[in-house]
């Protein structure tokens, strides 16, 4: 079976390619990329006008499965994935059981292989249950194919299991991802702490408790020359920790997610629940110190954060509404506004989407280069399209972004050389 996307401008930013030219797709793999490839019996998709790309990576996505199919599940996730032009994800282990062993990370993938859309990465808990008590089975699940270690939705708030978590990690060569939250200082906020939240009458979480676990957690990567990746990056302060250690030749990298570069904490108004997250929407100073920090590479990549929740969990009184949104399929028109804006040069948006989080996931993927498995996306920057939550793909229909006019969409997504995703 060979597939022939022709005429597209391909992006590799791995390898500096930006020109047109022919993709050529053999037996799952990339085999050819040239100028007027011809390939007898070939499938061909005209990418005249439109980008092509490695398949898009997103390192942090909930999918809620085992346990909680009501608000997605592989099939659906993996579906909302490839319609989001995501060739691969990394599901996040806050699920019933919680993915702290190897046979829940065996059924995530038996799962995934057998009735997903795309490729799937477990991420292991690094606490047994995400308690923060013991450590978890890190070895096993590395074996049964977990790419990396969190407590997602969790902070980690011993020192010493973060320690020995990084310690223990660094053999394996995969990173120890931390939700960085000090839940003591959160109390009982709900929202960003500032005007708006004094406005409406709720209360606030500092940016301090994301940005002083960020601070610990550098340390002990420091330490322990273990590799620290902190998600969902939302504050100007963790931005200016990661920078400097950065500098100092620490092992950390981090990611922000689309919501977290786009809106404040206005969005909040009207008491709007699909505006909670954690961490929560910041201040105007906090989204460009995010924009900053992605120009000048100090955040890596960008990850949705996709956190389905049924409406049910959300229509309901701000201060109990779950936290989180749905991401996968605003992902990339998000990214791309960044490009309009001039934030992001193409090269580098695409980068923060494919090549980086595959280095942080030590995943071989995220280039175009033949030999490779053919995970492949192909994205027309043009095409106009308007968000309308009920008819997402994802099983769950929490964003903000409802009625939002988007510019750009995926309209193939390949996985492993067969089309997951057509628009
Ligand atoms: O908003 C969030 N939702 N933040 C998290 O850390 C967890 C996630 C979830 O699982 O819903
Ligand atoms: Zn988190």
């Amino acid at each position: 079976m060979k597939i022939l996307i022709s005429g597209g401008r391909v992006l590799d930013p791995t390898h500096g390619i930006d020109d047109q030219l022919d993709l050529l797709i053999d037996n799952g793999r990339i085999s050819h990329l040239g100028k007027n490839l011809q390939a007898e019996g070939a499938q061909v998709i005209d990418a005249r006008g439109k980008l092509v790309t490695p398949g898009l990576i997103d390192l942090h996505v909930h999918l809620r499965d085992p346990g909680q199919e009501y608000k997605e599940d592989i099939v659906s996730g993996t579906r909302a994935a490839v319609a989001g032009g995501f060739t691969a994800v990394a599901c996040m282990p806050n699920t019933k059981p919680v993915n702290d062993s190897k046979s829940v990370t065996r059924y995530i993938l038996a799962k995934a292989a057998a009735e997903g859309f795309c490729h799937v990465l477990p991420v292991g808990s690094i606490t047994q249950g995400s308690k923060g008590e013991a450590l978890a089975e890190m070895g096993d699940m590395k074996e049964a194919g977990c790419v990396g270690f969190s407590d997602d939705g969790h902070p980690v708030a011993s020192g010493e299991l973060m320690r020995r978590a990084l310690e223990y990690s660094r053999p394996f060569g995969v990173p120890i991802i931390a939700h960085a939250e000090d839940l003591d200082l959160v109390g009982q906020g709900v929202m960003n702490e500032g005007f708006v939240a004094t406005e409406l009458g709720l209360k606030g979480i500092p940016w301090v408790a994301e940005a002083a676990p960020i601070a610990r957690d550098v340390m002990l990567a420091e330490f322990t020359g273990g590799h620290l990746h902190v998600a969902h990056v939302s504050c100007g302060a963790a931005v200016e920790i990661i920078r400097a250690a950065k500098k100092r030749g620490v092992r950390v990298t981090c990611e922000a997610a689309p919501h977290h570069f786009t809106l404040t904490d206005e969005a909040v108004r009207g008491y709007n629940t699909n505006a909670k997250m954690n961490p929560p929407l910041r201040s105007a100073e906090d989204v460009a110190a995010i924009r900053a920090g992605l120009a000048d590479g100090t955040i890596d990549a960008i990850a949705t954060d996709h956190a389905p929740h049924h409406i049910d969990e959300k229509n309901v009184e701000f201060n109990i509404a779950f936290n989180g949104i749905v991401g996968l399929e605003t992902a990339l028109p998000l990214t791309l506004r960044l490009v309009a804006d001039g934030v992001l040069s193409l090269c580098d948006a695409i980068a923060k989407l494919t090549i980086n989080p595959a280095r942080i996931l030590g995943l071989e993927s995220g280039t175009l280069e033949v030999g490779r498995v053919a995970d492949v996306t192909v994205i027309d920057p043009e095409l106009k399209w308007t968000v309308e939550a009920q008819k997402l793909v994802s099983k769950s229909k929490n964003t903000p972004f409802d009625g939002w006019k988007m510019v750009g969409a995926a309209t193939h997504t390949l996985v492993a050389g067969r089309i997951s995703y057509q628009r």
